[in-house]
């Protein structure tokens, strides 16, 4: 595959029909943002450096890219005002010098291209020889994208806008979807010539493309198989969308690698979950980014796994169980109706019925430990931080105070909890 030298992110737009006020590449979906998303289709592209066009809100925008993965490689250029696609290239001019080599041109709210649809783009674009190559669909819905104008021969004549476009134009149902794969020299000889002499006053990046064509090169126009590739995000709407089909792929690409999920579309599972082989994951579970399940686990029905939670192999999590910043030793379980909040289980612990640890004193998060073998009994309440002792027994409704240290084999009952003793060291009455 011939690599892209630049891949460039257009992400200066407002975002206004999302109504939500914030800068819409960092809307949420599936466990990151829109833009990060984005960024990882462009690094799949293997390109020497990435520019993200960066406008309404570019310092926050910038400041969450710097936590992705590979953003060392990502540069940013601004913009300001935002007048259009083809001033968001101007913007990049002294970035990307006389011969920028092959520039990859993506949107920062189109996260559902796939890498195969971005590897045919750059193909096509190495063999116009020094022209240009372009993503299009044929959607039910032309969503007011601009249409491609072809030839009758077929060639790619020109994009116009749905604002510019005449009846005639309006009624072509193949649409831009704004991605292209230029040759730089070309790219970087035409963006200081284009004219803001249409419907919204605006640079249009399109206008690119006839220029080309007038100058004879070629403008390969490549439509997608799948046009829910196609999905841009502009309202929250669109964002739901989105998360539908990108939620499917993280869960076949875990189904793919032997995990049983049994009902992919009430199943929740972010970017950035590891989950091992031979795991069930049952329906209406929430699995957050971050989270790590070994194999042979059993997590849901209904179960919600918050960041940090870690489940070693053969753990289980059963229903109306929240677990968050939580380590399951292997074989430890919490199957129903729980808080597990900042603790540390060891191997084969059993979580009771109801039962809460309360990490948080209004102020301050706390953690408990509970030792291998210790059984918490049903509606224990844990108040962090506490120690339980190796194969020590908690007792139904039990309050342990804060600062308690449950000892190994002990058994502690009641309001607040204290050690049970036996009558002559027997054994533990079995109605706890
Ligand atoms: C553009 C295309 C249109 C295509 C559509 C697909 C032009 C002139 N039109 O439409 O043919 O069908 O995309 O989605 O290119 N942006 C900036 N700076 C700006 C303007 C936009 O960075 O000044 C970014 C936005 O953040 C967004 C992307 O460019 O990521 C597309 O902007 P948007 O306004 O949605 O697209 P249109 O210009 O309407
Ligand atoms: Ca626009």
């Amino acid at each position: 595959m011939p690599r892209p030298d630049t891949v460039v992110i257009l992400a200066a737009g407002q975002g206004t029909r999302m109504k939500t006020g914030a800068p819409k590449v960092l809307a949420p979906l599936v466990g990151r943002s829109l833009l990060a998303w984005v960024v990882d289709q462009a690094l799949g592209l293997e390109p020497k450096r990435v520019i993200v066009v960066v406008g309404h809100g570019a310092d926050e925008v910038q400041q969450a890219a710097a936590g992705f993965e590979g953003a060392d490689r990502i540069r940013f250029v601004r913009q300001e005002p935002q007048n259009g696609t083809g001033h968001a290239l101007q913007c990049c001019l002294p970035e990307l010098g006389p011969d920028p080599g092959v520039v990859v041109v993506l949107y920062g709210d189109m996260p559902l291209l796939t890498r195969a649809s971005l590897e045919r783009l750059v193909e096509a674009q190495a063999a116009t020889g020094g022209g240009a190559a372009m993503l299009t669909a044929k959607p039910a819905d032309p969503r007011g994208f601009g249409r491609v104008v072809r030839r009758a021969d077929g060639a790619v004549l020109r994009i116009v806008e749905q604002k510019d476009a005449t009846p005639d134009e309006l009624a072509v149902r193949e649409v831009n979807l704004g991605v292209y794969a230029f040759a730089g020299r070309e790219l970087v000889r035409h963006l200081p010539l284009l004219s803001n002499d249409n419907a919204q006053k605006e640079y249009y990046l399109t206008d690119v493309v006839a220029r080309l064509v007038a100058d004879s090169k070629r403008v390969e126009a490549l439509v997608l198989d799948d046009d829910r590739e196609a999905i841009g995000v502009n309202t929250l709407v669109h964002l739901a969308e989105a998360r539908a089909v990108l939620q499917r792929r993280v869960l076949e690409e875990h189904m793919l690698r032997g995990v049983w999920i049994e009902d992919p579309s009430t199943t929740y599972v972010d970017w950035g979950v590891k989950i091992g082989a031979r795991t069930h994951v049952l329906p209406c579970s929430v699995i957050r980014s971050g989270v790590v399940i070994g194999e042979d686990c059993e997590v849901g029905p209904f179960a919600h796994l918050r960041g940090g939670a870690v489940l070693e192999d053969g753990a289980a999590v059963g229903n109306f169980v929240e677990v968050k910043n939580s380590h399951f030793g292997p074989r430890s379980k919490a199957k129903h109706l729980a808080y597990v909040g900042d603790a540390d289980l060891g191997v084969k612990v059993n979580i009771g019925a109801g039962t809460v640890f309360a990490n948080y004193d209004g102020k301050h998060k706390h953690r408990c430990v509970v030792e291998d073998g210790a059984f918490v009994g049903s509606g224990t309440v844990l108040v962090a931080p506490v120690h339980v002792g190796r194969g020590a027994t908690t007792g139904a409704g039990a309050v342990v105070k804060r600062g308690s240290d449950i000892p190994a084999g002990e058994t502690w009952i009641g309001v607040p909890a204290k050690k049970l003793e036996k009558p002559n060291g027997g054994p533990t009455p079995a109605a706890l």
